[in-house]
C-alpha cells in the first residue's frame, strides 16, 4: 500500500482541497501517513493570502528536501494558491519539487502523481477550468475515513470583487456555483455516514447561483432546501461579504431553526475611505445597518468579522475608527491581521506607508481590545446551559470531550459517566470561561 503525506496551509477551502485529493488518492490506493519519513508521496497544499504563510511553507519544504535524498522515489508535489501564483518560479526555487498544481486542478490530482511517476520532467498545471459551472463529482465507493461531526461541503467557488489588497481571485478564479442538486445529493450523503453539522463554503458564499447554474437559485433559497434534508442538526456557512447578504438571508435566520446564531462577516476596517481605497464597495454604516437589523430579527446572534490594519495610508485616527467599530460591533472573535503585500492586487502599487513597527503596535492594539471583549462576552455564559455538539476530545486536563455551542465558541465538556462520544449533542453547564473557550458539566 502507498502511503501519502498531507499537510496544509491557509483557509478551510484549502482544507476542502486536501480532503478531496485524499479522497481521490484513496482510490488510487494511497493511504493517509502522519509520518512525513514513511510517505511514497508528499502534498503541500499552499496559501498566498500573506507573505507569512509563504515563508512558512518554504520553510516546510527546506525540510522535505533531505528526504528526497534519502528515498529518491518519493514524489514531491506543491499544490493550491502559491502555485497557482508563481509555479514556474516554485520550480525554478525549489528544483526537488516534481509537480505544481493549481487549485482549479484539484480533480486531476491522480493524473499528476501518474505522469510523476513516468517521467523525470517537472511541470506545472495551473490552467483554469474552463467549464461554467463547478462540480465535484461523487466517487462512487467507500471514503478513507468517516466524516467528523462537523462537514465542509463547497457550494461556490473563486471570487469576483477584487478587494484591491487580495490574491484570492487572481488564484481561485472567478465565481462558479454547484449546481443544488449535486450539494444535496453531498449532504444527504455525508449525513448517512454520521455529519450531523454542515459548513457551506466559498470565498463568497452569499453570491452562489448568481451566474451558470442550469436551475439558478439564490443563497437564501439554498438554505431553505437543504434545511428540508432529514438528519441535519445544524447548518453553517462562510464567508460572507456585506455586498451580497440580502435581508431574505437574514430572514433565514430567523425561519430556520438549524441555522445556527452565528455570522462571520469581514468588515475589515472601520473608516470609509480606507473601506473605499479597499474596494469593499460600502460603507461602515451600510455594514451597521445589516448588523443592527440581524440583530433584532434573530436575539442571541453572535458575529465575527475580519481586519485588516496598517493598509497603505491608514492614518491613526483612521485606525482608531476601526476600533471604535470593533467595540460597536462586538464580536465574539475576530480574525486580524497586518496588511501583507501580495505582488500583482493593486495595493501592491500603493506605497506601503506604514511602517512595519506600526503596523504590529496597532494589530497588538486590536488584539487586546478583541481579547477583552471576548472575556466579557464569555463571562456571561458562566453559569448558564449551552447546547454543544460534540466533535472529538478534549485536551483540556478534567474535560474529557470538546464541541461547539452554535454561537460558535469552544466548549469543553466533562462526562464524568462516559456516555457521550463524539456527534452527540449534549447540553453543557458552563462552570468556566477562558479566552474564546468555556468549560463546563454535562447535563
Ligand atoms: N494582507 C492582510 N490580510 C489579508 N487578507 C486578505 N488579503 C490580505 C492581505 N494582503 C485577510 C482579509 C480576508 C482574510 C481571509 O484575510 O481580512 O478577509
Ligand atoms: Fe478576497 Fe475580497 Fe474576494 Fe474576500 S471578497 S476573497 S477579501 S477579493
Amino acid at each position: 500500500m502507498k502511503q501519502v503525506f498531507l499537510e496544509t496551509f491557509g483557509c478551510q477551502m484549502n482544507v476542502a482541497d486536501t480532503d478531496r485529493m485524499e479522497f481521490i488518492l484513496f482510490h488510487s490506493g494511497y493511504r493517509r501517513t502522519w509520518e512525513k519519513e514513511d510517505a511514497d508521496l508528499i502534498l503541500v497544499n499552499t496559501c498566498s493570502i500573506r507573505e507569512k504563510a509563504e515563508q512558512k511553507t518554504f520553510s516546510l519544504f527546506g525540510g522535505l528536501k533531505p528526504l528526497k535524498a534519502i528515498n529518491p522515489n518519493l514524489i514531491l508535489g506543491l499544490t493550491g494558491c502559491m502555485g497557482q501564483q508563481d509555479g514556474e518560479k516554485m520550480l525554478k526555487r525549489m528544483p526537488f519539487l516534481d509537480f505544481v498544481l493549481g487549485p482549479d486542478q484539484v480533480e486531476g490530482i491522480g493524473k499528476a502523481v501518474n505522469r510523476a511517476r513516468e517521467s523525470e520532467k517537472s511541470f506545472v498545471w495551473t490552467g483554469f477550468d474552463s467549464k461554467k459551472i463547478y462540480s465535484i463529482p461523487e466517487i462512487p465507493g467507500d471514503l478513507p475515513q468517516k466524516p467528523g461531526p462537523s462537514a465542509f461541503v463547497n457550494i461556490i467557488k473563486g471570487c469576483d470583487k477584487f478587494c484591491t489588497f487580495c490574491i484570492v481571485p487572481f488564484t481561485r478564479g472567478r465565481e462558479k456555483s454547484r449546481e443544488p442538486d449535486e450539494l444535496y445529493q453531498e449532504i444527504r450523503h455525508l449525513i448517512k455516514h454520521g455529519a450531523k453539522e454542515i459548513i457551506l463554503l466559498g470565498q463568497n458564499v452569499n453570491s452562489y447561483g448568481k451566474r451558470g447554474l442550469t436551475n439558478p437559485i439564490p443563497f437564501h433559497e439554498l438554505l431553505y432546501k437543504i434545511e428540508e434534508i432529514p438528519g441535519l442538526q445544524r447548518l453553517r456557512f462562510t464567508t460572507s461579504h456585506p455586498n451580497d447578504f440580502t435581508r431574505e438571508t437574514i430572514r433565514a435566520y430567523r425561519d430556520i431553526d438549524v441555522l445556527v446564531n452565528h455570522l462571520h462577516l469581514p468588515i475589515q476596517s472601520g473608516n470609509n475611505e480606507v473601506l473605499k481605497s479597499m474596494r469593499r464597495d460600502h460603507t461602515v454604516e451600510e455594514y451597521l445597518e445589516l448588523i443592527d437589523e440581524l440583530k433584532s430579527e434573530v436575539p442571541g446572534v453572535s458575529l465575527t468579522t475580519d481586519i485588516i490594519v496598517g493598509f497603505p495610508g491608514e492614518t491613526d485616527a483612521q485606525f482608531q475608527d476601526t476600533m471604535k467599530i470593533m467595540e460597536r460591533i462586538g464580536c465574539s472573535s475576530s480574525f486580524m491581521f497586518s496588511y501583507s503585500p501580495r505582488p500583482g492586487t493593486p495595493a501592491n502599487e500603493f506605497k506601503d506607508s506604514v511602517p512595519e513597527e506600526t503596523k504590529r503596535q496597532r494589530l497588538q492594539e486590536i488584539i487586546q481590545l478583541q481579547n477583552r471583549m471576548t472575556e466579557e462576552q464569555g463571562k456571561t455564559y458562566q453559569g448558564k446551559t449551552v447546547e454543544v455538539l460534540i466533535e472529538g476530545k478534549s485536551a483540556r486536563p478534567g474535560y474529557s470531550l470538546k464541541g461547539r455551542n452554535p454561537q460558535y465558541w469552544r466548549v469543553n465538556a466533562k462526562d464524568s459517566e462516559g456516555r457521550y462520544q463524539p456527534g452527540d449533542m449534549v447540553q453543557v453547564r458552563i462552570e468556566q470561561t477562558s479566552g474564546h473557550g468555556l468549560s463546563g458539566i454535562i447535563q
